[in-house]
């Protein structure tokens, strides 16, 4: 948690200290303390180190209603010089999150990739939180000799314990006022597996008061009208098994990747404009070496509102627990250009869309 000086002292001018005439009201009020280590032995497994101080704060609970985050979403990303044009301009902009959709290295079982992918992504993932969830690109499947995914589940660790997930492959977390489920495409997800269990535990725990925004992330796009990928059980089948179960959660939106192109949809569920239904994005554009998915279906979808087949990476900028505005920045030109905007206005706060579960 970082707080700026001046947001600090405004912070802590909203919780003066107690008095016996003005107790601190704990339900609006929590404590920061800050340990500052000067640390001896760096190696060490424990800590190892001698407290130089200790500062403790008292600092007011925000209304979850008012956070506000900046999330870029990216997707298929490889190691090309497109890769490179999508990071220097995701680097250009101060976000909070990035989110991954799957597809990092394409390694595809050459090992030193994955070297050569770590230190393309340094620079940036160094600084900012990356998390990602897998792609097919990923798996490097060796049946009797290797684990699916150890490569990826060695390098690319995600914090799923800590949502109880049993399996680096599924997870969710928490930023300012969105809860964001990163979902597995390609290990088990029909209503008996382990997947679908968690994720059933994981949407009844989700607190829309703390958390208005409630977003998703996997790999294979369930809504895609490039002719890519089609028909895949990636899909297809993870969409039946799951689009009822985030639907009646009130998901807000999904993103997804695989697809080399980008594709913007209007609220949608079992195939038809649904008011209450979830916001699709394909975000799969980020510049790998097979290149970008310029055939789209002859006919597009009443679902589909903008598809393009460019260069790119998305921003979703949560203003608020009500709207949020998501852009589409196109990075062909020599300068990053939004290509495609659009205000997204929060399902909860939608008393036409009340929990439908
Ligand atoms: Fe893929």
């Amino acid at each position: 948690m970082e707080f700026s000086l001046v947001n600090s002292c405004r912070l802590l001018a909203a919780c003066p200290r107690a008095t016996d005439s003005s107790p601190i009201n704990p339900a609006k009020c929590i404590m920061l303390r800050l340990v500052l280590y000067k640390i001896l032995r760096p190696t060490s497994t424990d800590a190892g180190g001698t407290v130089l101080n200790t500062i403790s704060r008292r600092l007011p609970l925000l209304d979850p209603l008012s956070l506000s985050s900046s999330l870029l979403l990216v997707g298929d990303l490889g190691q090309t010089d497109w890769t490179m044009s999508t990071l220097g301009h995701v680097a250009a902009y101060d976000y909070d999150v990035l989110l991954f959709a799957g597809d990092l290295s394409y390694a595809d079982y050459i090992q030193s990739r994955w070297d050569t992918f770590g230190q393309m992504m340094s620079p940036y993932a160094n600084y900012k939180p990356w998390m990602v969830t897998e792609g097919n690109h990923e798996k490097e499947s060796l049946p009797l000799l290797v684990e699916s995914f150890l490569a990826y589940n060695t390098r690319w660790e995600m914090p799923y314990k800590e949502s109880g997930s049993n399996s680096n492959l599924y997870y969710s977390f928490e930023v300012a006022g969105v809860h964001v489920l990163m979902l597995g495409s390609y290990t088990d997800f029909d209503t008996e597996s382990e997947q679908y269990k968690w994720l059933q535990v994981d949407l009844a725990k989700v607190n829309r008061a703390k958390t208005p925004w409630l977003i998703a992330m996997l790999h294979a796009p369930w809504y895609n009208s490039n002719t890519a990928h089609q028909g895949e059980d990636e899909s297809e089948d993870m969409m039946a098994a799951m689009e009822t179960l985030l639907y009646q959660n009130n998901v807000d939106l999904l993103f997804a990747g695989h697809v080399h192109a980008y594709e913007r949809n209007l609220r949608v569920y079992k195939k038809k404009l649904d008011e209450c239904g979830i916001v699709h994005i394909t975000i799969g554009d980020g510049g790998n070496r097979e290149g970008l998915a310029t055939d789209w279906k002859s006919t597009q979808p009443a679902w589909s509102a903008k598809r393009e087949s460019s260069f790119g990476f998305g921003q979703l900028n949560v203003v608020n627990g009500t709207h949020a505005l998501w852009s589409w920045h196109r990075n062909q030109d020599v300068e990053a250009v939004m290509a495609d905007e659009v205000w997204m206005t929060n399902l909860n706060a939608k008393p036409e869309c009340a929990r439908k579960a």
